[in-house]
């Protein structure tokens, strides 16, 4: 097979046209290799088992993920994603008969990645489905709006109080006082997470808001579907034996994690960090052309009381991304106490100014003893890297004009001989 490095322009090719040629190359067959790069080229949108159940900010494609899995490990094997977002690294290896553990700071980001691998059994449904019915008669603008006076005082509700926002906001509150009297926690938590799709479709990014009446069908809609993928993914687990664990936890100590260091290391640590001088709103929602709510938090029952730098690991106006790369350095230096050497580390990153910040990125790799590889079939083209070209995807870098924040590169690393 014949590949070229793809999309990567000039700007992010190495001073030295020798280097690539000396690096070394995972041991993948072509076919296993060809699989990986097609998938990483692969634009289509996002379909399939619960990837749907919630929008999340940067998330993965299932595609190059599913690839990456079935390529460089076996059914049995342990997956690791340390920013786990809304869980697409956990779904598609429990879905193909791994064992996935993921964790993230974020409680939204760990409420939807629950959900989204939770095997249904059949009670879990028959609750669900009871309640689709009963939701779409609660909702009604003749009954009164639920108070929530916790949430509404610690502002969750902010920015929905505007006369155009106001009947989504009880239709919400009226579906989510319905969905905390089902009685089963699993049932409550996709009730919560097909209030959260809806709510997403209904509030987030819009200036024009639906009516009642759409509101309704969408959620039952949304419901229904969410049912069918549910089944889809629980039938996958059990036919192949896979298994997802999530936890709530900073990367920097998981090694201190009960639940992680009672595991052998994992085979493959995949995963997508913040970006470097990248703002992506993963913890709110914007309305009316950019007011931004947390009410995600308060559909999901998950406390949030962080500022954006939170999530996006430091300030992204700090000279030289400091905040950023610290944390970068220790989240990976815990990422290497539980690894071995059969480990291999797959990244995904996008960069506001990839001329500096991909080689500051690999930097910090080599510091903690991270060694990087390359797909040997790319070595010697472009600069060696996999990159690609990610569609539709918006987002405000640090810098005006245009932004290269839509190419992303595949990084592979495995620790450094000692
Ligand atoms: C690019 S997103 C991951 C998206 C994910 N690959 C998906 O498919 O949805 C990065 C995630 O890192 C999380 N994060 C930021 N700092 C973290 C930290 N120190 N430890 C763990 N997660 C962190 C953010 O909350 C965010 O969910």
């Amino acid at each position: 097979m014949d590949f070229e490095a793809h999309d990567a322009p000039e700007i992010y090719l190495p001073r030295s046209p020798g280097r690539m040629r000396q690096g070394v190359g995972l041991d993948l067959s072509e076919q296993a290799q060809g699989e990986i790069i097609g998938a990483a080229r692969n634009e289509s949108p996002i379909t399939g088992l619960t990837h749907n159940f919630y929008r999340y900010p940067a998330r993965f494609s299932p595609i190059l993920v599913g690839a990456l899995i079935e390529a460089l490990t076996a059914p049995g094997d342990l997956v690791f994603d340390p920013f786990m977002g809304g869980g697409t690294t956990l779904v598609e290896g429990a879905a193909r008969g791994r064992h996935a553990i993921g964790s993230d700071i974020s409680t939204l980001a760990t409420f939807v990645s629950r959900v989204k691998t939770t095997a249904l059994d059949s009670r879990a449904k028959v609750a669900v489905c009871e309640w689709l019915k009963a939701v779409s008669v609660e909702i009604n603008m003749q009954r009164p709006e639920p108070a929530f006076a916790t949430w509404a005082e610690a502002g969750y509700f902010k920015h929905l109080d505007n006369p155009r926002r106001w009947r989504v906001r009880k239709a919400l509150a009226q579906s989510v006082e319905s969905a905390e009297r089902i009685g089963h926690l699993d049932a409550e938590a996709l009730a919560r997470c097909i209030i959260l799709r809806t709510a997403q479709w209904a509030l987030d990014g819009r200036k024009t808001f639906p009516s009642l009446r759409q509101f309704r069908e969408r959620l039952n809609a949304f419901g229904q579907t969410m049912l069918e993928s549910a089944d889809a993914f629980t039938r996958s687990v059990e036919e192949r034996g896979g298994s997802a664990r999530c936890l709530n936890q900073s990367v920097v100590g998981i090694e201190h994690n009960d639940a992680v260091r009672d595991l052998s290391p994992p085979r493959l640590i995949l995963t997508s960090p913040p970006y470097p001088g990248v703002h992506v709103l993963y913890h709110r929602w914007q309305v009316d052309g950019g007011k931004e709510t947390g009410t995600p938090f308060f559909i999901a029952n998950a406390l949030d009381g962080s500022g954006g730098s939170y999530y996006t690991m430091g300030d992204r106006k700090r000279p030289g991304l400091e905040s950023y790369f610290s944390q970068l350095r220790e989240g990976l230096k815990s990422l290497v106490c539980i690894s071995d050497e059969r480990t291999i580390f797959a990244q995904v990153v996008a960069f506001s100014q990839p001329q500096w910040q991909l080689k500051a990125y690999l930097d910090v790799a080599a510091e903690v003893g991270l060694s990087e590889y390359f797909l040997p079939t790319l070595m010697g083209s472009g600069d060696g890297r996999l990159w690609r070209h990610v569609p539709n995807r918006k987002w405000y870098a640090d810098q005006k004009g245009r932004t290269p924040g839509a190419q992303e590169v595949v990084l592979f690393h495995r620790l450094a001989a000692l």
